[in-house]
């Protein structure tokens, strides 16, 4: 047999600080699991306040701050060995734990690669103590001044490990990881206060005493307003309560999904499974629930020891979990529709705020109010009469065989007479029947895209154009006195946002969406120094980004039109655009490519599949803005064919 390196040599047992160092690379793989194994040690004590501080991504300092429990000399000396632990004694504890912690790994872990340092106090009668390990050894122990509670700090965390230390990432995405644990922690022990401290600044400041409502609220601002139902479930096996999103109002992304069982957050397929089995075809291809959902269970029914960072479980009876959560869910969702279907005599606001009970009640948006240079500044306006707006394309005059098509069109194209309400309900119903399964207009917050809320007071129905279907889920087939319409619908909705938008802009009243936790962005160099030009900018039109030292950027609040999921897709786009034509002094310019960015992002997607309900409503904003005819790419919106020419055309 040929000789490799493992029959070359004999067999030894390693060193004991070796052994650390390698389980250490299982317990904590970078700064935020030192983070998350700090917290739940502080959480597990009993702390209703815990203040995270960490300097550059947790690099070069963690520290936390609790007003748990504390312990004593002889238990503070004992935590940092490996295999200490208070929260299990025997064998048949581990399989009813209901601590976070129960290894007994961590702190010993977490000590043998950084420098470390424990302050604790159990009494305040018999003082505290300090200990401090360099690389797993003890270099100092004694008494010392504190309060009741423990402060862990820990310093040049893998110093003694190069290869880990080479594989931590930028400050900006490790702060991202810590900020995340912070999060999760935080729902599942909406009782605590934490807080968050990042070079100095605090980026989180979560009141204690709130329910996992207030919870979300403060964490998420305005972005679950209104998508979010409580669900609860009551029986002896399995309880579970919390918020799962409106089937109408998916993601496209899974961010935005949290399971805890018995206060622990977890990935659970079980229970993912089911929840996304309660929802079946409600979602399609790509879509993705929010769920925040709590689950209580005897811990004799799972096993929690499957994963070296503890974040998975194992269910005894998981088939049993799934079916009631695909059961449970599933009711819910059809109760909830019916709710909202049969509330009618309600407007649409009100349902959503007393009729569906438990819906998450969120504070109304924000309004930015910056007093700046560019507020004498003009922007392509919402028309309000037709013939301005046919008169004056809003984005440069239209030319060639466009401005002729379009020309023809108006001249063309007599003012229909406006019948009264209920008659046009009448002729939009006879049009749903090109749709079997279309929605009335009084359904709509169920099926509304998302964006259309935000031209206000919502047109349901449109006075001059009457809908008759889609056409390859991309134009609008329409008909009015004069002829056929085929309306591209993106570019459409496109052009409604960036007026609505840029109006909201001018009236300084852009509304706000706004992050507790900022969004973190790297950027290159490069890009660093054209968004650090631009920051005013951006402020104006929403965006509150902050430098986050080196080439990183924290955004803090976003205009509400802007999807949180596109972020920092749009801030890219905009440094393209702001690449793309080199410095240039003028601010309306650049005001108008953020416009445009956010606005282009923010339409719907290509290919959407539309109701006859939401073309109705597109078309009926397009009415009430005076129906522009140009797309923002100064191209026609639609295109006409009129009686007369249909019928040249048929030999009529
Ligand atoms: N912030 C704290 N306040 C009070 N006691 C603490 C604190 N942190 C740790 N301890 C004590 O130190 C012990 C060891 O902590 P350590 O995190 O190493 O292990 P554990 O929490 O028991 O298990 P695990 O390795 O799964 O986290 C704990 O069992 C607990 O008794
Ligand atoms: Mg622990």
């Amino acid at each position: 047999m040929p000789e490799t390196a493992s029959t070359k040599k004999s067999v030894r047992i390693l060193p004991e600080s070796l052994i650390n160092k390698i389980a250490a690379g299982e317990v904590v793989e970078r700064p935020a699991s030192v983070v998350k194994e700090l917290l739940e040690n502080s959480i597990d004590a009993g702390a209703t306040d815990i203040h995270v501080t960490v300097k550059n991504g947790g690099k070069d300092l963690i520290s936390i701050l609790d007003n748990g429990c504390g312990m004593n000399e002889t238990d503070a000396q004992l935590a940092v060995e490996r295999h200490a632990t208070s929260k299990i004694i025997d064998e048949n504890d581990l399989f009813r734990i209901q601590t976070l912690g129960f290894r007994g790994e961590a702190l010993a872990a977490i000590a043998s690669v950084s420098h470390f340092e424990l302050l604790t106090c159990e009494d305040e009668n018999s003082g505290a103590t300090r200990i401090f390990i360099k690389g797993g050894y003890l270099e100092q122990m004694g008494k010392i001044g504190f309060p009741q509670g423990t402060k862990i700090t820990v310093e040049r965390l893998f110093y003694n490990t190069p290869a880990r230390l080479k594989f931590l990432k930028t400050t900006a995405t490790e702060l991202q990881h810590i900020q995340q644990h912070l999060v999760q922690k935080s729902l599942a022990h909406p009782h605590i206060h934490f807080r968050l401290t990042h070079n100095r600044q605090l980026l989180l400041n979560l009141s204690g005493g709130q329910q996992l409502q207030t919870r979300i609220q403060q964490l998420f601002g305005e972005e679950f307003k209104e998508i979010l139902m409580t669900v609860k479930h009551e029986e002896t096996y399995l309880q579970y309560s919390g918020f799962i999103s409106f089937p109408s109002k998916p993601r496209t992304s899974r961010r935005w999904q949290y399971i805890f069982v018995n206060d622990r957050n977890v990935k659970s397929p079980a229970v993912n499974h089911g929840i996304y089995g309660g929802y079946g075809t409600f979602l399609g291809k790509g879509q993705h629930p929010v769920f925040f959902l709590n689950l209580k269970i005897d811990p004799t029914e799972i096993d929690v020891n499957v994963h070296p960072a503890k974040t998975e479980i194992r269910f005894r009876n998981s088939q049993l979990v799934h079916t009631i959560l695909v059961d449970q869910i599933s009711r819910a969702l059809k109760d909830g529709a019916s709710r909202r279907f049969f509330g009618r005599e309600h407007s649409h606001s009100q349902m959503s705020r007393t009729e569906i009970s438990g819906q998450i009640e969120l504070p109304m948006e924000e309004a930015l109010t910056l007093e700046s240079q560019y507020s004498g500044m003009t922007f392509p306006k919402r028309k309000k009469r037709a013939t301005e707006s046919r008169e004056l394309p809003p984005r440069g005059a239209l030319k060639g065989k466009h401005s002729a098509e379009l020309s023809t069109f108006a001249a063309e194209k007599p003012l229909t007479e406006i019948s009264p309400v209920e008659q046009r309900r009448q002729n939009y119903a006879s049009a749903a029947i090109l749709e079997a399964s279309d929605s009335t207009p009084d359904n709509l917050p169920e099926h509304g895209i998302r964006n259309l809320r935000f031209l206000s007071p919502l047109p349901q129905i449109p006075q001059e154009i009457r809908v008759l279907g889609q056409f390859r889920k991309t134009y609008i087939m329409a008909e009015n006195d004069a002829g056929l319409l085929m309306i591209e619908q993106r570019a459409l909705h496109e052009r409604l946002l960036y007026d609505f938008y840029t109006e909201a802009l001018q009236k300084k009243e852009v509304a706000l969406k706004s992050f507790q936790a900022s969004l973190l962005i790297e950027l290159s160099p490069q890009g660093s120094v054209l968004l650090e030009q631009s920051l005013e900018h951006l402020e104006l039109c929403g965006f509150a980004v902050s430098p986050f030292g080196g080439s990183s950027f924290a955004v803090n609040t976003i205009p509400e039109i802007q999807h949180v999921e596109q972020v920092e897709k749009v801030i890219r786009g905009i440094i393209d655009r702001l690449a793309l034509f080199g410095k240039r002094s003028q601010a309306e310019e650049i005001i108008r490519d953020i416009c445009e960015v956010v606005t282009t992002n923010a339409a719907l997607p290509a290919g959407q599949e539309l109701s006859l309900t939401e073309m109705g409503i597109l078309l009926a904003q397009w009415e009430e803005m005076g129906s522009p005819m140009a797309s923002l790419k100064d191209v026609p919106l639609l295109v006409e064919f009129s009686t007369q020419e249909l019928e040249r055309r048929l030999k009529r």
